[in-house]
């Protein structure tokens, strides 16, 4: 079906999909790690590697994020989708959400804020600038390290997190990603590199649905 943009809606965040994601931050008057969940991430720089976070300044997330200066983003999974939908609907003000998702909390080690088990991608973050835009506050965060889960890494050391089967947001609600449609260049690549490439593509998604059903 071939659809052009013509209704105008107004000025919306209709925007996306998003990646959503799991936010740890240690919480030293707990005692205990705090999970929330945020949509509004981006990419920002690469030298060094950037990314950028909106919060609302009422989360207790913000509060924590302003005083540790220190987070890790964790990507979710089809997996871990009631567990961020949890995180999302209720402050760590009222609960430890680790406790009531059942969660067992990882150590990272040099920092103080642990992860959940199964959370297949950690993004360990520092934040050194923050802006007040109204509504949210725009966190600048600097990406001090990736983790991956070993299964998410090819023999020959190549990064495959399409294997996670990481969820998106869009308009309010949860979306799976879904099967391959290309890679970087593939409009303009030879009809065999294609091919080749794209079976490469193909047989990853496999593995991740194989890995699903045990
Ligand atoms: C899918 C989803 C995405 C969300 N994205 C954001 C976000 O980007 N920024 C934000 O401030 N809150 C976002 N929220 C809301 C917070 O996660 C929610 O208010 C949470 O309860 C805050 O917990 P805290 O008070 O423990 O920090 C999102 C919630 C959900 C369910």
């Amino acid at each position: 079906m071939s659809m052009t943009a013509a209704v105008p809606i107004g000025p919306t965040t209709l925007y996306g999909p998003l990646p959503v994601a799991l936010v740890a931050v240690y919480d030293a008057e707990r005692g205990r790690t705090n999970l929330s969940t945020v949509a509004w991430t981006g990419v920002a720089a690469t030298k060094p590697p950037q990314l950028t976070l909106s919060l609302k300044p009422e989360r207790l997330t913000t509060e924590l994020l302003g005083r540790e200066r220190r987070l890790t983003l964790l990507p979710v999974t089809r997996e871990l989708v009631t567990t961020a939908d949890f995180c999302g609907t209720v402050s760590g003000r009222e609960v430890d959400k680790f406790a009531e998702c059942g969660l067992e909390p990882v150590p990272l080690a040099g920092r103080r804020e642990a992860i959940p088990a199964g959370a297949p991608i950690a993004v360990l973050c520092s934040c050194e600038r923050d802006f007040d835009l109204g509504s949210h506050r725009l966190f600048i965060l600097r990406v001090d390290d990736v983790l991956l889960a070993p299964e998410l890494v090819d023999p020959d050391g190549a990064a495959a997190p399409a294997r996670a089967g990481l969820v998106g947001w869009l308009h309010g609600a949860y979306h799976a990603l879904g099967e391959p449609l290309g890679f970087f260049g593939s409009s303009r690549a030879r009809p065999a590199i294609y091919r080749r490439r794209m079976a490469k593509l193909r047989q990853r998604t496999r593995i991740e649905k194989a890995s699903k059903k045990r």
